[in-house]
């Protein structure tokens, strides 16, 4: 499957690598800096709090949302405000049970161990975690076929907090053991705000009200996109002699690259624009609407689509993708009566049978 990442994109979720770094710097390093998710921050609270009264290693964390929303930030809190030892491993570097066994086995007390995308672990690796979630026992197995023989070995207590995107991919053994499940939520545009209100005062930025909201208007209710259209805001009033970003400034950097007022960037609108120009706002099929933007059909569905559909301006119906109204009016293209009828009684259509596109 083609992730965002493949794609370069200002708008795109996941964190590419030379990033990392920046973003380390940015990162809130406690609970009371990190904005926004404030159910997922009372419970985590509870939770650490009471595992320091009780002076026994916090349960198990599970965190689960979409790329860019404070994950990883959220397991290195954990670690600081545990006052304990941080281990970071992901599922895709847990392809044989003894990489793990051998993480498991050099853990000291009280360490938190961080698997990021825990989804993605091998089976006999996810098999191997379920005895050491719950007994802190796991057998390491020596030797092969009819002479092997399993020895156990006893770990000291720890607290696994894993993190995944895909909440559903995780088999129910596995999400059961985790003592609490912390889920994020795209997060307000005001909550964004002060997510770049923070980072600007880090990066030493001179920005008004206006200028903070426009910003975050952009950034796909993500704070990762958020940090990094702040960078090119700054770029941008770094070579025009900006001294105070403002609304106007923000809005004009923005535009250049072409990050527009709703977060849609070059190949979300030409997406809605082929649909509605070429084919008066649909339905018509993926692969035609994908041939249509010169795009891959893949791309298209796993890049474009998802956001333009959580922001209710495409719809996916059995006969074929559909323009909504707002779809039209953020083009400002006047829309049809034909399109009107067509597109609500797709509708109609969809919402008798809404589990078939529920799905990403
Ligand atoms: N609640 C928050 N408050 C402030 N900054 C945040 C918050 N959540 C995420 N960020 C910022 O967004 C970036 C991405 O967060 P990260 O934890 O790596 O997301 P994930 O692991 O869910 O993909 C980080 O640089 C972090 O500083
Ligand atoms: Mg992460």
């Amino acid at each position: 499957m083609a992730s965002d990442a493949d794609r370069e994109s200002l708008v795109s979720a996941a964190g590419e690598a030379e990033e990392r770094a920046i973003e380390s710097a940015l990162r809130p390093k406690n609970l009371s800096d990190f904005v926004g998710q404030a159910r997922v921050r009372q419970q985590l609270s509870l939770v650490l709090e009471a595992s320091r009264i009780r002076e026994r290693t916090a349960d198990h964390v599970l965190l689960s949302g979409p790329p860019g929303l404070g994950k990883t930030t959220l397991a290195m809190i954990i670690a600081a405000e545990m006052n304990a030892p941080l281990r970071i491993s992901s599922g895709p570097a847990i392809q044989h049970a003894g990489d793990l066994a051998a993480i498991l086995s050099s853990l000291t007390e009280g360490e938190i161990l961080f698997l990021d995308e825990i989804h993605r672990m091998s089976r006999p690796a996810e098999e191997m975690l379920y005895m050491a979630m719950e007994d802190f026992r796991v057998d390491i197995i020596v030797g092969k076929g009819a002479g092997a023989t399993a020895i156990p070995l006893d770990l000291p207590p720890f607290t696994l907090v894993g993190a995944t995107t895909r909440a559903g991919l995780l088999p129910g053994p596995l999400r059961d053991r985790f003592g609490f499940t912390g889920h994020l939520e795209f997060y307000s545009t005001q909550e964004l705000e002060l997510v770049l209100r923070r980072s600007a005062m880090l990066l030493d930025l001179k920005i008004n009200s206006a200028g903070f909201a426009e910003i975050a208007g952009r950034s796909r209710g993500t704070p990762r996109i958020a940090n990094r259209l702040l960078r090119r805001v700054r770029d941008w009033a770094l070579v025009h002699g900006v001294e105070e970003i403002d609304a106007r400034t923000a809005a004009a950097a923005l535009d250049m690259y072409e990050v527009d007022a709703r977060g849609l960037d070059r190949l979300d609108r030409s997406v809605l624009s082929a649909l509605i120009t070429k084919f008066g706002g649909g339905p018509v099929g993926l692969s035609t609407l994908a041939i249509a933007v010169g795009e891959e059909t893949e791309t298209v569905e796993t890049v474009a689509e998802p956001y333009l559909v959580r922001e209710g301006l495409l719809g996916r119906t059995p006969r074929g993708r559909v323009a909504t109204a707002a779809a039209w009016a953020h083009l400002g293209i006047e829309m049809p009566e034909s399109a009107v009828r067509t597109g609500a009684d797709l509708f109609t259509v969809l919402a008798e049978d809404e589990t078939d596109f529920s799905d990403n």
